[in-house]
């Protein structure tokens, strides 16, 4: 039964997102149940994220603002995870008296043991990397939730160091989970009935490529797509130098895996792209999206960009939009660059002004709404089979995602959540889409 209340505030990414499921699950164990109140908790946790400028102070200011629910001698505990916690460690618990914990993003197997010393009052951090030896401890399972749709972590860490790029310093170097391990995890969420599994990982497609008796990513998506029950299956993220030719025949081969892809460019030029130390320039990021299409025709692409890398010149810009013009991004996530401590790239001059940074965001920004209209309305008439996952917006309403990940809200009561239904677009929104039964 449980009788303590934990409050958590995620950051950053889906790895980060994972992360707390986990936590979660392996305080519940404790005696924790998840609450949305700070003010009446018995535990704050922030995971914190530090991919882009400012996380630091971000993650300081908002610990002063939380740490009033503490005064009065309440005995409340107050951690930090995440990337934050792994870049700042020790110094948040020297800087901060009334923060308890400090949790690096490989040590989360020690978090309850961590708990209950702060339940007796004690500090600590942990921030210790763990080897490729010792990987089965990354990956705690992550118990009770009843979604259809799961995250299976497959990797983390990351090997490329992108010049402008944070993760390998905060979430270590690529360590793949055992195959074995990854099926047998997917198979007991297909006995717990859930439908479609996404692949979770810094950069999936370099999968296993380290451990010889490993399979590669393109052969781990046929081995979960032979498991009965899982019906659809995705990935993220994926790193354009690693999406082998064997990865992009899956596109074709392997009708259980989604029509969508997350394929991050960073940039349309290739002088940004060899500053960033990307490894392929723009013509074979180009000749993948144009094979990745030819095979898969109705294929969806998200990507991610970032604007005024040290030295970007407006030709350099203009060639990201004619990338862009090229691909046609269905959404984008772009980003100001921002120089991030220990990388290459906080070497060079950061030398645009914010305001050219701005303009060239917001010139960005209004070809990519253009793109996500244009499409979702190429949308409008046709049929998705869309996976069941809960209410939708308004009520009568069931919502899910389509093959290409699109939301989909339609009329529906909720006999229908759990299966897949063939549903008619009748509208687009800039992030949705509504759908008819048929
Ligand atoms: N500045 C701005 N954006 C960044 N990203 C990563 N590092 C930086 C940085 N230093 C962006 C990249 C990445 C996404 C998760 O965040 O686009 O794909
Ligand atoms: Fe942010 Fe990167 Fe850490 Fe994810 S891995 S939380 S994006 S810094």
């Amino acid at each position: 039964m449980a009788h303590k209340l934990l409050y958590i505030e995620t950051f950053g990414c889906q790895m980060n997102v994972n992360d707390s499921e986990r936590i979660v699950s392996m305080l519940a164990d404790l005696g924790y149940a998840a609450t949305d109140d700070p003010a009446t908790s018995d535990m704050i946790l922030l995971n914190t994220c530090s991919v882009r400028g400012g996380a630091e102070e971000k993650v300081y200011r908002r610990l002063a603002n939380l740490r009033i629910y503490k005064r009065g001698g309440k005995k409340q505990i107050i951690a930090v995870g995440g990337c934050v916690a792994q870049q700042e460690g020790e110094e948040l618990l020297r800087k901060l008296p009334y923060l308890d914990l400090v949790i690096g993003t490989h040590n989360l197997h020690l978090l309850p043991n961590m708990v209950r010393g702060a339940e007796r009052g004690e500090r600590r951090s942990e921030t210790t990397f763990i080897d490729n030896e010792q990987r089965a401890d990354l990956f705690p399972a992550i118990k009770g939730e009843s979604r259809l749709s799961r995250f299976v972590t497959v990797m983390q860490g990351c090997d490329n160091f992108c010049s402008y790029c944070i993760v390998p310093y905060v979430r270590g170097r690529e360590i793949s989970r055992r195959s074995t391990d990854i099926l047998t995890e997917v198979r007991q969420l297909a006995d717990e009935g859930v439908r479609e599994v996404i692949l979770l990982g810094q950069n999936v497609n370099s999968y296993g490529l380290k451990t010889a008796s490993e399979p590669t990513f393109a052969e781990l998506i046929h081995q979960i797509a032979a498991i009965d029950g899982i019906d659809r299956i995705r990935f993220t993220t994926s790193h354009p130098k690693d999406m082998s030719d064997e990865l992009i025949a899956c596109f074709c081969d392997v009708p259980k895996l989604s029509g969508h892809i997350h394929l991050p460019a960073q940039s349309g030029s290739d002088d940004v792209l060899k500053r960033m130390g990307r490894g392929y320039g723009r013509e074979s990021y180009l000749d993948k999206v144009g094979k990745l299409k030819a095979l898969r025709p109705d294929i969806v692409f998200t990507g991610d960009i970032i604007v005024g890398f040290p030295g970007e010149t407006d030709a350099d810009f203009e060639q990201t939009l004619s990338l862009m013009e090229e691909v046609r991004y269905i959404d984008l996530f772009s980003f100001i660059y921002s120089p991030r401590p220990r990388t290459r790239a906080a070497e060079l001059a950061d030398d645009l002004s914010r305001t050219v940074k701005m303009a060239r965001l917001d010139r960005l920004m209004e070809l990519q709404r253009r793109h996500t209209r244009e499409i979702s309305h190429t949308y409008i008439g046709s049929v998705m089979s869309v996976l069941v996952e809960g209410e939708g917006k308004l009520p009568g309403q069931v919502s899910g995602k389509a093959d290409i990940g699109r939301t989909v809200n339609f009329s529906g009561d909720s006999s229908l959540i759990g299966s897949f239904a063939d549903v008619r677009i009748v509208k687009a929104y800039p992030n949705s889409l509504l759908g008819e039964p048929l």
